[in-house]
């Protein structure tokens, strides 16, 4: 396919803001943030929602870091919305007022999705590492429900919250939730330091697989589930990010444009900026997005296997993680001769006392 027949990407996550007021250990952020004096300013990112409507992009996520502590949000999401971009904003719910809320309603939020880290107080604030966090998340779930907007609660799951999982549907429900997405970590970024704290056993994973089945079926009709499972215990890779560079581009704070956000972690591959090309031709024409575009890139397994169109061999950054080369098969593959290495890691972290937190610090200033 030539690059200009391209299809363009469903839709795109701009990481407004490394800036975050929690400091979760399992946060998909690089190690390595962005400080707020490199961060794009507004009118860069009014272009870049332009440039991402005539590409054609349908959705734009607003997230971070927590993008609420960026001031222009209101001005991001009404200037989304006149080009008719669907905006969702993806939050911790726990750096905004009420004020501050209504007025991203008003402005044309179409959907809110709320980051819960547990629902026993202290540990989800021992998680989030924010004392007061609940509260405020609790707080703000109910002035999205008031607003009439849509409310997914996100809820990421692990060794150290996982027993609590029926609690924390029940807590969706409770909420005014229409759907729920309950995540498995996946290891990159700060969740990659910190597996052996929070990765689960088998046993942990099977109680909670059917907990969310049997959810599934008592709730069907008033809470859709989503549910993200761990790689580490799997036989088949996920197809990330829908296939690199098919249907997704993240956009970091300071302006790069990357297939998926553990994308920098892959040495060699250079990341175009929305400061020096047109978002339509980094979609179509970047080295970093062609590398894997695709399945002409694929080794063996991959190369003849029936479902490279399927998850079009798994992710990329996994396979730098646990290989050492982004070209690999995905070692979640069973079909990949780096698979064992998968159930050895998830089996001997998961029996082992967990290690202590490496927090992600990089604060921002509290409303
Ligand atoms: Fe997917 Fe490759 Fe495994 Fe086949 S061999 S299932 S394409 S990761
Ligand atoms: Fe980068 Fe999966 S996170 S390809």
């Amino acid at each position: 396919m030539s690059p200009e027949d391209m299809p363009p990407p469903l839709a795109a996550l701009l990481e407004l803001t490394h800036r975050c007021p929690l400091q979760c250990p399992y946060c998909s952020n690089p190690l390595e943030l962005d400080r707020a004096r490199s961060e794009l300013p507004t009118e860069t990112w009014l272009r870049v929602l332009d440039e991402a409507s005539s590409l054609g992009i349908l959705q734009v996520h607003f997230s971070g870091g927590e993008p609420t502590v960026r001031r222009d949000l209101e001005e991001l999401v009404r200037h989304a919305r006149t080009l008719g971009l669907y905006t969702n904003l993806i939050t911790s719910g726990a750096a905004i007022d009420r004020a501050r809320f209504e007025a991203l309603a008003q402005a044309g939020l179409d959907h809110v999705q709320l980051s819960i880290q547990d629902v026993d107080v202290g540990e989800a604030e021992r998680i989030g590492g924010y004392s007061g966090a609940q509260a405020r998340k609790l707080t703000f779930a109910a002035w999205v429900r008031e607003s009439g907007l849509p409310l997914t609660i996100n809820a990421v799951v692990h060794r150290q919250n996982l027993e609590r999982i029926d609690a924390m549907i029940d807590l969706a429900v409770a909420l005014g939730a229409t759907r729920l997405e309950v995540a498995h970590v996946q290891y990159y970024g700060w969740a990659l330091r910190n597996r052996a704290a929070l990765m689960p056993s088998r046993e942990q994973l099977d109680r909670a697989t059917s907990a969310v089945e049997a959810a599934r079926e008592r709730l069907a009709g008033r809470l859709a589930i989503d549910y993200v499972v761990p790689d580490y215990h799997a036989r088949r890779p996920k197809a990330c990010m829908g296939g690199w560079g098919r249907q997704f581009l993240n956009i970091t704070p300071a302006g790069k444009v990357l297939p998926c956000h553990a994308a920098e972690t892959i040495p060699g591959l250079a990341f175009d900026s929305v400061l020096d090309r047109p978002l339509a031709e980094i979609w179509q024409e970047s080295a970093a997005f062609r590398k894997f575009r695709g399945t002409a890139w694929m080794p063996e397994p991959c190369r003849s296997c029936d479902y490279r169109e399927i998850d079009w061999g798994g992710c990329r950054c996994q396979a730098l993680a646990l290989t050492g080369s982004a070209e690999a098969t995905d070692p979640a593959c069973a079909f990949s001769p780096h698979h064992a290495i998968m159930g050895l890691l998830a089996e001997t972290e998961s029996r082992a006392p967990p290690p202590p937190f490496v927090y992600r610090r990089m604060s921002a200033p509290r409303s």
